[in-house]
């Protein structure tokens, strides 16, 4: 038999296991394959006794529907900089990927599908480089990939933004406030401005644009002054004033990256410090985002995801990244997926359509 190992890395997203259903499904129409998947990423590999199950029919069964990952997942379990806590309570990063190809070579796998985010193809290409015939799969709610036009997860971050946008939307007309909604998307501003422009909001503030709070202030005046006392801000969690300014919560043990969250409260302060009257309240979205079943879109992206990464095993593709481009599900090389940081442009059409649209950036 031939055996595929399939993985989930980085933070849950909804359409992970509608991707493993997909190869599983795939696969089990060749003749001779076995799919098996590693628990919380690379850790099933890394730990003994080793967490790697078989992804049977009865497991796989109808989990397209379902948030989350049935494989488990880590964003603290980097190969290339694997946290280890020092006696003295610091972490140091090391790296065990030579462990990790060692181990992979021992279990004899054909392939491994590593399904995850920028920082997963990084290892991915790792592998790759180091004999490992891995296929990578794109995900993120971040859409902040460039090799692929989308990624799976992010209309559904967009559906959740947007129905809960709607719902401030209702209280800051009732009682004439100011609602700030933040959202997800590290330092790429896709989701806030996605939702700004489904919901309608008057005021959107991404990391691509940095903002002067003077802007943002006499656009609400200039609103509360026409009569229409309400205003409706999206602000993504890394947007930043032109002096730099962001927030970020405590640094998380084991964590490579800075954790982001809070900017809602930063803005509200900067506001009424700017000489903004009018009644402001704070809504900080966080992970609902991330959670729950993948809307439809999303559910038919990762099956056929899913599907295609399959083939690129049987085509031994490997070192090879699934894509979305041109309205064909193709592939691109490791090399090129994890080049370039896919964020917003400021001189694009969508953010000169936004602004079309009335809404404010604070530029
Ligand atoms: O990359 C996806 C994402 O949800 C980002 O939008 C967010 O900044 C981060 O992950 C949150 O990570 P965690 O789940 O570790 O708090």
């Amino acid at each position: 038999m031939k055996k595929v190992l399939v993985l989930t890395g980085g933070g849950d997203c909804p359409g992970l296991n509608a991707v493993i259903r997909g190869i599983a499904k795939r696969a089990r129409r060749e003749k001779g394959w076995e799919v098996y998947g590693s628990i919380e990423a690379f850790n099933g590999v890394f730990n003994e006794p080793q967490e790697i199950i078989k992804l049977t029919s009865k497991r796989t069964a109808g989990i397209h529907i379902k948030g989350g990952t049935i494989l488990k997942t880590t964003n603290k379990s980097n190969p290339i900089k694997f946290p280890v806590t020092q006696p003295d309570g610091t972490v140091k990063f090391i790296d065990r990927s030579d462990e990790l190809v060692k181990k992979l070579k021992a279990l004899k796998f054909d392939a491994v599908i590593n399904i995850g985010g920028d920082g997963s193809q990084r290892i991915s290409k790792v592998l790759h480089d180091k004999g490992i015939p891995v296929i990578g799969v794109p995900k993120t709610i971040d859409n902040d990939l460039s090799a692929t036009d989308v990624t799976f997860g992010f209309q559904t971050a967009l559906q959740i933004a947007t129905d809960s946008f709607d719902k401030l939307v209702t209280t800051a007309e009732s009682h004439h406030r100011v609602m700030i909604m933040e959202v997800m998307g590290r330092d790429a501003g896709w989701i806030a401005l996605h939702t700004a422009i489904a919901g309608g909001a008057e005021v959107c503030l991404i990391p691509e644009i940095p903002y002067d709070i003077s802007k943002i202030v006499k656009r609400i005046n200039g609103r509360y002054k026409k009569g229409r006392g309400f205003v409706n801000i999206v602000v993504a969690e890394g947007a930043k004033t032109k002096e730099g300014t962001i927030t970020a919560s405590a640094a998380e043990k084991g964590s490579e990256h800075v954790r982001l969250g809070g900017v809602a409260y930063q803005l509200s302060k900067q506001l009424k410090d700017a000489g903004c009257k009018a009644e402001i309240r704070e809504t900080v979205l966080g992970h609902v985002q991330r959670g729950g079943s993948p809307i439809a879109f999303d559910r038919v992206l990762a099956s056929l995801f899913g599907v295609k990464a399959f083939e690129l095993v049987l085509e031994k593709k490997f070192g090879q990244m699934v894509a979305f481009r041109n309205n064909e599900y193709t592939s691109v090389t490791l090399e090129e997926a994890t080049r370039d940081y896919h964020v917003v442009s400021k001189d694009s059409y969508m953010v000169r359509a936004a602004k079309g649209l009335g809404i404010s950036f604070g530029d």
